[in-house]
């Protein structure tokens, strides 16, 4: 059975006061004990604040980004040791902002994603094509060329425990979220990849959806067999909006 989970990245959104005013409302409100699993992420100079007030709750917390390498000389990067260090348990690796904007490889993903997991932090592993590529059919060569780099280096192996966020480019912040259809297909060619390594690994991966989830649509995307939960942007900012997502997430699959 896989636990579902549900993860806020918050991006480069927040202060300290909104900050705390949105956990504490979450807090306020969340069951004590949800069925799914919750991670918020926000961004790294508030990491340690953010945990001080997650303590003794069932949420847990998450980096938005990772530096490929253990530690040195890299200004203004942040380190898997440094992200464990201050209460991170998650961290989102390869999002499309990074890839699109920062230029990240799929090989500096997929070095992103070992240096998490040897420090025993789980990666989110951010796969998805954009809108030109869907138009083209070309949907699965791209998730599975994303894919594949990170399988190759550290083998189906670290996706035990670990989490893949399927968001297609042109459906984040956009409003125009996958159909629960177009989200299922491509997260069962994602499953049967890495089931083709290691069926049972495959069978325990949490495969989540990200790209216009809202309170509205939560419920008939998590409801797909192999949609495990979702990567919440915008809706990740409103406690009443983010909660009502965490309970669609429901028990599992
Ligand atoms: P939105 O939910 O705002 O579309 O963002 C999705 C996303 O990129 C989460 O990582």
């Amino acid at each position: 059975m896989r636990r579902p989970i549900v993860a806020g990245n918050w991006k480069m959104h927040g202060s300290r006061s909104e900050n705390a005013r949105l956990v504490e409302d979450l807090l306020a409100h969340s069951a004590a004990a949800p069925a799914a699993t919750c991670v918020l992420c926000p961004p790294f100079v508030y990491l340690q604040e953010v945990a001080r007030l997650l303590r003794d709750s069932a949420l847990s917390l998450g980096g938005q980004d990772v530096c490929a390498d253990v530690q040195g000389a890299f200004t203004g990067e942040v380190s898997a040791a440094m992200l464990k260090d201050v209460g991170c348990e998650y961290v989102i690796v390869g999002h499309s902002e990074r890839r699109l904007l920062y230029r990240e490889s799929d090989q500096m993903v997929a070095r992103k994603f070992a240096a998490a997991h040897a420090r025993g932090l789980i990666p989110i592993l951010c796969v998805g094509e954009q809108l030109a590529d869907r138009d083209a059919g070309r949907t699965q060569e791209i998730v599975a060329r994303q894919l594949e780099v990170v399988l190759e280096l550290s083998g189906a192996g670290a996706l035990e425990h670990g989490v893949v966020a399927y968001e297609p480019v042109w459906a984040i912040g956009t409003g125009r979220n996958a159909a629960p259809e177009q989200a299922q297909d491509v997260h069962a060619f994602i499953r049967a990849r890495i089931a083709a390594r290691d069926a049972r690994i495959a069978a325990a991966t949490r495969i989540v959806y990200g790209g216009s989830v809202k309170a509205g649509n939560a419920a008939e995307l998590f409801a797909m067999p192999d949609v495990d939960g979702g990567l919440i942007g915008g809706a990740s900012l409103k406690a009443d909006e983010f909660l009502t997502i965490l309970a669609a997430a429901g028990p599992g699959k």
